[in-house]
């Protein structure tokens, strides 16, 4: 059984996920924004941030597999690297309606190696929407494996595995409240 060691408290990110609904509110002022979550690590974090959001705002999903269940033994070379060299994204589930001319808001649990957002931001600017931001609540930056960046960060962490408040270990620990590290899996 994995150790979890609480990283940010549900009052942490609820806090902070405030203070960005409260920026995305001053940013889009007298517009209507959609947002978009990445299947299923942004659901919480989508669901919190709309709520602390009072512009007129619609939802949409879309959903990617980048590396399965992978492996998170950060001390085993090779497993590591046998990780980062998959690097591929593959769509599972398409937007259910167009971007074109909307203000579109991307909602991604986490910002790590940078290629699933890459992929995303690539597959929405194609339909030309009026703009087009990222909302990550977590940013790994030293992970770093393409030069993107978000808009709206909640919360810069090291690099650690970390589950809970939407985020898995092959699937678990999502409904945890709080953003933990995974100690020993
Ligand atoms: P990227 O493509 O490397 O930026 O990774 C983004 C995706 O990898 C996220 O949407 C997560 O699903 C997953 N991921 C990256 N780091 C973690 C972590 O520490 N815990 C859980 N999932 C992670």
């Amino acid at each position: 059984m994995p150790e979890l060691k609480v990283l940010l408290s549900r009052e942490t990110i609820a806090k902070r996920v405030a203070e960005m609904g409260a920026e995305i509110d001053r940013d889009f002022r007298g517009q209507a924004i959609i947002f978009v979550g990445v299947l299923k690590g942004a659901a919480i974090f989508l669901s919190d941030l709309a709520r602390n959001v009072s512009l007129n705002a619609t939802f949409d999903f879309i959903g990617v597999s980048s590396y399965g269940n992978r492996p998170i033994a950060r001390d085993d070379p090779a497993g590591h690297a046998a990780w980062d060299s998959l690097g591929e994204v593959r769509l599972t589930k398409d937007l259910d309606q167009s971007l074109a001319g909307r203000n579109v808001i991307l909602v991604e649990d986490i910002l790590d190696t940078g290629l699933t957002l890459n992929y995303i931001s690539k597959l929405l600017r194609a339909h030309q929407p009026k703009s087009l931001h990222i909302a990550a609540l977590l940013d790994k930056p030293s992970r770093r494996k393409l030069p993107i960046e978000a808009h709206y960060i909640g919360f810069t962490i090291p690099d650690e595995y970390v589950v809970g408040y939407g985020l898995d270990y092959a699937e678990l620990y999502r409904n945890l409240p709080d953003v933990c590290i995974v100690q020993n899996p």
